[in-house]
């Protein structure tokens, strides 16, 4: 009889490899080598580092064991991640993606691909009928983000899947905003996952990783040798820091999640805050399709301001945050979406978006609710 299948928590904690098979060692070493001795000439499962590694193959195991997925990758960026899965794609194809998407995703996209001969179309995706719209004979795939960042528009992936089955097209999803903790794209049909593992899985702003997992042994084996012939990998080192990260993920999204609804709620009703964006809140548009493929609400807002000049005033007062373009850590990160994480994107571009100059984005830590909004509270003060 097989054993019962472990649930989430086990698995993020064992992971695919929990110990050293050579000595039993508590975690998997930093296998801190390029080249492996091929004995007698004869290379074995490890030959060279950029083909694979043990410290890297043990959080690519964990990803695809997360996800659910045939096998996963660790690229030396969520950027890389996504450049290396988008390496599916030809000269000639067309590339559906978000209109409200990562800025550097966005510049990946409509500056870098259209290099290498594919067009790409910038479409409101929670609308499913825009995107079949977009549809075009050589449209090859759905890059896909939910909730988009930082407006949180909700894309429906069931009625995604179902359009991309019907006319041939892959779907890859960037998954960085919910891990695989509170969604499980590949369970729903989705063909590639991705990961800024900078993000919530390494959890503690200490490293920069990606990760990709496929529900495909075909689309395995050309990112497989996408990966060995360009080689932005993840080092050894950084797989041990992300393997240590992805243990304790449940206990640090679930404390962030708790504290980012709590949030939330204190800034919808704060007289300086126009409104606040995050899918906890009950009077979320979004909210019931949300929760229709997703477990949680994630520890990440938006929220934007009434007065242009409180934002700065808040990044100059705000002292609790790291005030930067990044999030999942366990410290709140408060960011200023037009000049930092958005900053590759055209300002017209952004203001047709809806991403105005007013808007902050914040990514909640671990701390104690009361400091956190004490801080934020006197940062939004009238002057
Ligand atoms: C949703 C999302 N995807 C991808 C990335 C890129 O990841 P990295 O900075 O690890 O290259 C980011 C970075 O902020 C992100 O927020």
């Amino acid at each position: 009889m097989n054993p019962p299948a472990k649930r989430i928590a086990t698995l993020l904690v064992h992971q695919g490899q929990d110990r050293d098979p050579a000595t039993g060692a508590s975690t998997v070493p930093i296998y801190q080598a390029s080249t492996y001795h091929h004995s007698g000439g004869v290379g074995q499962e490890f030959d060279y580092a950029r083909s694979g590694n043990p410290s890297r193959r043990q959080v690519e195991d964990a990803i695809a064991l997360l996800e659910g997925g045939v096998r996963g990758f660790a690229f030396a960026s969520g950027m890389a991640a996504i450049g290396s899965a988008l390496s599916l794609l030809e000269a000639g194809d067309h590339l559906i993606a978000p209109d409200d998407l990562y800025g550097g995703s966005y510049r990946y996209l409509t500056m870098m691909l259209p290099r290498n001969g594919i067009e790409v179309s910038l479409i409101d995706q929670s609308d499913p009928d825009r995107v079949e719209a977009a549809i075009r004979p050589n449209t090859r795939a759905l890059f896909l983000e939910t909730p988009s960042n930082p407006l949180f528009k909700i894309t429906d992936l069931r009625s995604m899947v179902s359009l991309a089955r019907q006319h041939g097209l892959l779907t890859l999803l960037d998954n960085t905003f919910m891990t695989p903790l509170l969604q499980r794209p590949l369970e729903l049909g989705v063909d590639v996952t991705i990961h800024s593992a900078t993000k919530f899985l390494g959890g503690h702003s200490d490293l920069l990783a990606g990760l990709v997992a496929v529900s495909d042994r075909d689309i395995a084996g050309k990112i497989k040798r996408f990966q060995n012939s360009f080689g932005a990998v993840l080092g050894p080192f950084d797989s041990f820091l992300l393997s240590r990260g992805i243990k304790t993920l449940k206990v640090r999204l679930e404390a962030s999640e708790h504290n980012a609804l709590e949030l939330a709620t204190r800034l919808s009703e704060h007289p300086a805050v126009a409104r606040v964006i995050y899918p906890g809140l009950t009077d979320f548009p979004g909210r019931n399709l949300h929760f229709s493929q997703a477990t949680g609400a994630g520890a990440v807002l938006s929220f934007e301001l009434k007065d242009t000049s409180a934002v700065q005033a808040l990044l100059d007062r705000a002292k609790l945050p790291i005030v930067a373009p990044s999030l999942g850590g366990v410290e709140t990160i408060l960011t200023h979406c037009w000049s930092m994480s958005h900053a590759a994107i055209p300002a017209v571009v952004k203001e047709q978006m809806g991403l105005s100059q007013n808007l902050l984005r914040i990514s909640v830590g671990i701390e104690d609710i009361e400091d956190l909004w004490d801080d934020l509270a006197q940062g939004l003060r009238e002057a």
